[in-house]
């Protein structure tokens, strides 16, 4: 059924390299959300934290009542069973086939035989488009063909939360797409929480239920899709919709002179909010709200032509 994750005050850094600061937010259970961020803004660093490869300096993160920044390592390896994770490098071992890193978590976890083993495996291989590179070394295939054999290997104990760092670098727009339908038909199949993070505009648009945003050091906004994508906050405003004009730089923030130059700017109007992308059997999800639900609730007119099918990636920059 998917479980909440609860994080509250969440601070980390390196020496006196400050990541992120005072962080809280709850993943609510079954649903998907997206984190975006600059590079750089502590994405992976948090996805590190939630599983509890990292400690933070303060806060906790809770899950099914354990706190996973201060509990032993015993519940650590317990609760990290609930999970399924896809790191951003793939994070597979390089001299075992592509067959093994996929078994791996079930032969270390699991007392399954290898029949079952192997009838788990294919299954997974097959869902991420991989049948017939079992026996490829990682260091063989492309960077997408990775990514994909590390969903799979993310998916074999069937995990409660999935916790999933840029899926979508490094593939093509066709495998972005497949991959994205994937996620929603999986979260329809599994109800498994989802955590994406990614830089891909037109993904955090149209997946997820729940849009977090990391800039300069704090969480900017966590919220409904709807609210993040209505958002007028400049930096929140900025990333969404991929412009140039706002408070985030090329070195992350602009100085004073840059911001002074863009004042009087007319800002281009807010593109319409897309619809979410549905299950390929066209049974919606639990987790899905009815389009403009959120606005109306809010008493927040979305931006013109929300909420309909024609809209094209050109049309939101992307
Ligand atoms: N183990 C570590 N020790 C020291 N510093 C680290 C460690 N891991 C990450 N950092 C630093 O933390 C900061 C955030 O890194 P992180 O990888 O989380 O960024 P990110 O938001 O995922 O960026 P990208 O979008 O490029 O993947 C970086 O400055 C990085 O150098
Ligand atoms: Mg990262």
């Amino acid at each position: 059924m998917g479980i909440e994750i609860k994080i509250e005050h969440l601070t980390k850094s390196f020496g006196r390299q400050m990541i992120w600061d005072d962080v809280s937010l709850t993943l609510p259970a079954g649903e998907i959300s997206v984190m975006l961020g600059p590079s750089g803004t502590g994405k992976s660093v948090l996805l590190k934290t939630l599983i509890g490869l990292l400690k933070p300096d303060r806060g906790s993160v809770i899950i099914e009542g354990t706190d996973i920044a201060g509990c032993s390592r015993a519940e650590l390896f317990e609760i990290r069973q609930l999970f399924g994770v896809l790191f951003q490098d793939g994070a597979m071992f390089g001299s075992m086939s592509l067959y093994d890193n996929v078994a791996f978590p079930l032969r270390e976890h699991t007392n399954k035989g290898e029949t079952e083993i192997r009838g788990i495996v294919m299954e997974k291989m097959d869902l991420v488009g991989l049948k017939g590179a079992e026996m490829k070394l990682p260091g063989e295939i492309s960077g997408g063909m990775r990514k994909r054999a590390g969903l799979a290997r993310a998916l074999v104990l069937d995990p409660e939360i999935l916790l999933i760092d840029e899926p979508d670098s490094g593939l093509d727009p066709v495998r972005t797409s497949f991959i994205n339908q994937l996620f929603v038909d999986l979260n329809a199949q599994i109800d498994a929480t989802f955590l994406i993070v990614t830089h891909d505009i037109h993904t955090a648009r149209t997946i997820p239920d729940n849009i977090g945003l990391l800039y300069h050091r704090h969480l900017a906004m966590f919220g409904p899709r709807e609210m993040l994508l209505s958002s007028q906050e400049p930096v929140v405003r900025q990333f969404l919709n991929a412009q140039r004009v706002g408070p985030i730089g090329m070195s992350e923030e602009k100085d004073a002179d840059e911001l002074a130059a863009e004042e009087g700017h007319e800002l281009p109007p807010l593109p319409p909010i897309p619809l979410q992308l549905e299950p390929s059997n066209g049974i919606p999800r639990r987790s899905q709200r009815a389009p403009g639900e959120w606005c109306r609730a809010n008493g927040v007119v979305p931006p013109a032509g929300s909420f309909t099918d024609s809209i094209s990636p050109s049309a939101i920059g992307v």
